[in-house]
């Protein structure tokens, strides 16, 4: 079985959408994999509850209750380590990883970045892209590197920026669209119909 972890921060909207794809695409059936778990490091992040209700295994791992990032990414590899996971899934998952996390789980990390990286890597993505005054902007499903919001690019999805566009209305047209990239995007991982090759 494959199995894979996603780790949130917030509403976990994304985590819904790949749980929900999972299902009605038979994900277990076509590529023998299956959400394994839900690992948090905020108790309070909505999907949690939406995770548990759809009887996945949850987990938080408090990043406030540890003293540095080494600690704390320790203790999460071991949450997520403990489900054996052939995918690890960064979804709204609002950490800085060490190269040590990175590492540890290389060419088997996937994050979604509300942006078309290699463009406005970092906050305040849509802000950024309206500042920029950019027709289109969008979000990247990316391979993890060490190097924050890079590593290859598995996929991406565009939206228009249209006039009068606050960085809300914006942002809500993206995330629309990351709830079919991303299932997509980890499909095709699962299928083996994306691959990296030399970065
Ligand atoms: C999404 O827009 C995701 O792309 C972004 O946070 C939001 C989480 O929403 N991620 C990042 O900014 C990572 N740097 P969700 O919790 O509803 O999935």
């Amino acid at each position: 079985m494959k199995n894979i972890v996603i780790l949130i921060s917030g509403e976990g909207s994304n985590m819904a959408a790949i749980v929900r794809a999972a299902k009605s695409e038979q994900w277990g059936a076509r590529f023998g994999s299956r959400i394994a778990a839900v690992v948090s490091n905020r108790p309070d992040a909505g999907g949690l509850a939406f995770a548990a209700a759809e009887g996945i295994v949850t987990a938080v791992v408090p990043h406030k209750e540890f003293p540095t990032r080494e600690s704390f990414d320790a203790a999460l590899a071991k949450a997520v380590d403990a489900h054996a996971p052939t995918l690890v899934v960064l979804a709204g998952f609002m950490r800085i990883l060490t190269p040590e996390f990175v590492t540890r789980y290389e060419g088997r990390l996937l994050n979604i970045h509300p942006s078309l990286l290699p463009a406005f890597a970092g906050l305040h993505t849509h802000r950024r892209a309206i500042e920029a005054g950019c027709r289109v902007a969008g979000a990247t499903v990316h391979q993890v590197t060490s190097e924050l919001d890079h590593g290859p690019i598995l996929d991406q999805a565009v939206v228009p920026v249209l006039p009068g566009d606050s960085a809300d209305l914006l942002a809500q047209r993206v995330l629309s669209q990351e709830h079919k990239l991303y299932p997509r995007a980890i499909a095709a991982w699962l299928a083996r119909t994306v691959a990296v090759s030399d970065g």
